[in-house]
């Protein structure tokens, strides 16, 4: 049985640790990160972007993860992750998702709240938790005047209004990652204080979107087999387990299993010029998928929760 995030993220605030949020797009991925989950015991958040849709197919990624949960003994949830088209949102509630996220944080306030409300009111009579977003997921370099800082983090106190007026039961929040692998210039910082703040006002678990580490073992072994990643930074793992321990409750990470995955691949295609059965490289490349996802439960503490 799949459950939702509302479940496993109040938990987890209960508990002081966080849900790890893996995205997927086809099935190695879902059998790398479901078999992490069971091995280590750990809750994980399946989470399923619109592009994700568009590649793998609505059907067959709801019946990759039902069959992962039907099969194994794990408690995953089943999330559409950055929703913003309604009709997809909608597909989404009547076919099997458990939780959605409603990503309106590029519009204004007003908006935010109104879209944000309309997703809840459709999801909630259904028992489908939901995840606003406020502020910006931009990366923030040190010379950002304060004004623009305070336009792209989120405002604690504007996150009380939020979450009272839409309803929602957890919200994502801006305090200086962004997406991919290209996080920072200079030094990587996060806005620790504000998230403390956001913390003691905010009455539901919070989520950290743009976590990935980019590890640099694995962006060494895909520029050395021909891969041109220049300048990546990610996350420290030092700053996840500080924003956790402040309360982050979900953590999001779809681009260290990316680079992994590519690593291998390219490692494999190198070492192996004469294999040509997919299962070969594939095999590999989700290997690392499930070394990644074991790092980061651990990393998030969330390893034995499953019970
Ligand atoms: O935050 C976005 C996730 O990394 C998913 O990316 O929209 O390219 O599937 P995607
Ligand atoms: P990364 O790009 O840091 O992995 O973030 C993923 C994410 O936030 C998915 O919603
Ligand atoms: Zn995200």
């Amino acid at each position: 049985m799949l459950v939702t995030n509302k479940e496993l993220m109040d938990a987890a605030r209960e508990g002081g640790y966080a849900v790890g949020a893996f995205n997927i797009n086809n099935m190695e991925f879902v059998q790398a990160i479901t078999d992490a989950a069971e091995k280590l015991k750990s809750p994980a958040i399946l989470a399923v972007s619109q592009g994700a849709i568009k590649y793998a197919g609505f059907q067959n990624i709801v019946s990759l993860v039902r069959s992962a949960s039907d099969t194994k003994d794990i408690k995953v949830s089943l999330h559409l992750d950055h929703g913003k088209d309604m009709d997809i949102i909608r597909t989404c509630i009547d076919g099997g998702f458990t939780s959605i996220m409603i990503d309106g944080s590029d519009l204004s306030f007003d908006e935010n709240i109104a879209i944000t409300k309309k997703v809840v009111d459709m999801a909630r009579p259904k028992g489908i938790s939901v995840e606003g977003e406020l502020g910006r997921l931009a990366g923030i370099e040190d010379h950002v005047s304060v004004a623009e800082k305070d336009a792209i983090y989120t405002n604690p106190d504007e996150a009380v209004e939020f979450v009272e007026k839409s309803g929602v039961d957890s919200l994502a929040v801006a305090i200086g990652t962004s997406h991919g692998a290209y996080k920072f210039k200079a030094e990587a910082r996060l806005a620790m204080d504000i998230l403390s703040s956001i913390v003691e006002k905010v009455d539901v678990p919070l989520v950290l979107h743009g976590a990935s580490g980019v590890n640099q073992a694995h962006v060494g072994i895909a520029n050395e087999f021909g891969a041109a990643l220049k300048d990546t930074k990610g996350v420290p793992d030092e700053a996840i387990s500080e924003a956790v321990r402040r309360g982050i409750c979900k953590v999001n990470i779809d681009t260290d299993m990316r680079i992994a995955f590519t690593a291998f691949i390219r490692q494999s295609f190198s070492e192996n010029p004469g294999v040509f059965d997919p299962r070969g490289y594939l095999g590999a490349a989700r290997d690392a998928i499930r070394e990644v996802v074991t790092y980061k439960m651990k990393l998030f503490g969330s390893e034995g929760k499953a019970v």
